[in-house]
């Protein structure tokens, strides 16, 4: 399979376990739950999940254990981007060529829905732990260090949400003003960076890998997430809007503080380039078994969506 294949098999396996985890029941509040599945299911490249579930694979083959992992990152996403989009935000209209959640339905509701996706990721991960320690099969030196593992994991993710919060309130909060490029690298590292990271981490920790192999990949992990951000900000000034799916030249309308407004945008594409070569070579160790993982940091710079 080539990577393209893979990545569409990887996003087909990702979109039917979210729509499995959305609540289609008659209740008082469906609205809601309509307004979760609405921008959960629409249309996301599912990065994040892709990132957990093939790094778990560089050690294991039985990725449904991180699966549960893998959904809840994508549900604090996408609460996220509901968040990020509203009018006290980014006051955008539009995501996944769709209009954005506040504009589908109402403000209280896209707030609410932000709240119930990321309410959410914690209910699947709890599932799990829940699943795991009373799993009757298992022995229990195994069973034990799965918990422990999971634990880790569920520490680590706390940490990352926590970190991306904290990226998203800087960002909103200098949004015009003149910032140095530590600051600037430091909201990015924290808003879009954290999560991505994390994925990698989680993928590994779960597999049982080393110390060694996680710290590796961590590396790799760090330089694709700020690259991402730089990438999302590089579409943002010149990006094809229908494909997309969300408004370009925003971020100049905003005077945003951005990779682009930084370094101007040949500034900005050359750091993306060598932040790319980068990861790449931080996962040189692991050959051809990593080569998803190498061409998903090329996918991710050089993506038009
Ligand atoms: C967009 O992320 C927001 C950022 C953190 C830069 P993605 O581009 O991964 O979003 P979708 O889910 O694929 O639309
Ligand atoms: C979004 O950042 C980051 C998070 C939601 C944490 P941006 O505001 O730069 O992303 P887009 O361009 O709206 O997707
Ligand atoms: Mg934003
Ligand atoms: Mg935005």
């Amino acid at each position: 399979m080539n990577f393209k294949e893979q990545l569409k098999t990887y996003q087909d396996i990702i979109n039917k376990e979210l729509a499995k985890k959305c609540n289609q029941n008659k209740c008082p509040e469906e609205q809601l739950n309509k307004s979760m599945e609405y921008s959960l299911l629409a249309g996301g490249k599912r990065l994040r999940p892709i990132l957990v579930i093939a790094t778990y694979k560089l050690f294991k083959s039985d990725y449904k254990e991180c699966m549960p992992y893998a959904i809840a990152i994508e549900m604090v996403h996408n609460f996220s981007l509901i968040h990020d989009d509203l009018p006290g935000i980014d006051n955008d209209d539009f995501r996944h060529g769709m209009l954005t959640n506040h504009k589908k339905f109402n403000e209280a509701t896209a707030i609410l829905a932000g709240d119930g996706l990321l309410n959410n990721a914690y209910m699947v991960i709890s599932q799990d732990l829940k699943n795991t320690s009373t799993q009757k099969n298992a022995e229990s030196t195994e069973k034990v260090q799965n918990i422990n593992l999971k634990l880790k994991v569920f520490e680590e993710f706390t940490k990352a949400v926590d970190r991306m919060i904290a990226g998203e309130y800087i960002d909103t909060e200098v949004e015009g003003k003149e910032i140095s490029p530590n600051e600037l690298e430091y909201i990015h590292k924290n808003k879009t960076g954290a999560l991505l990271k994390l994925c990698v981490r989680m993928g590994a920790i779960l597999a049982n890998a080393s110390e060694k192999d996680i710290e590796s990949l961590s590396n790799y992990a760090e330089k694709i997430g700020l690259a991402f951000q730089i990438k999302d900000d590089i579409l943002s000034e010149e990006g094809d809007e229908k494909k997309l799916g969300k408004p370009v030249g925003n971020d100049k309308a905003r005077k945003k503080c951005t990779y682009v407004s930084q370094y101007g945008l040949n500034g900005a594409k050359q750091k993306l380039q060598e932040l790319t070569n980068k990861a790449i070579e931080d996962i040189k160790e692991y050959g051809t078994k990593a080569e998803f993982l190498k061409e998903l940091a090329l996918y991710i710079a050089n993506r038009n969506k």
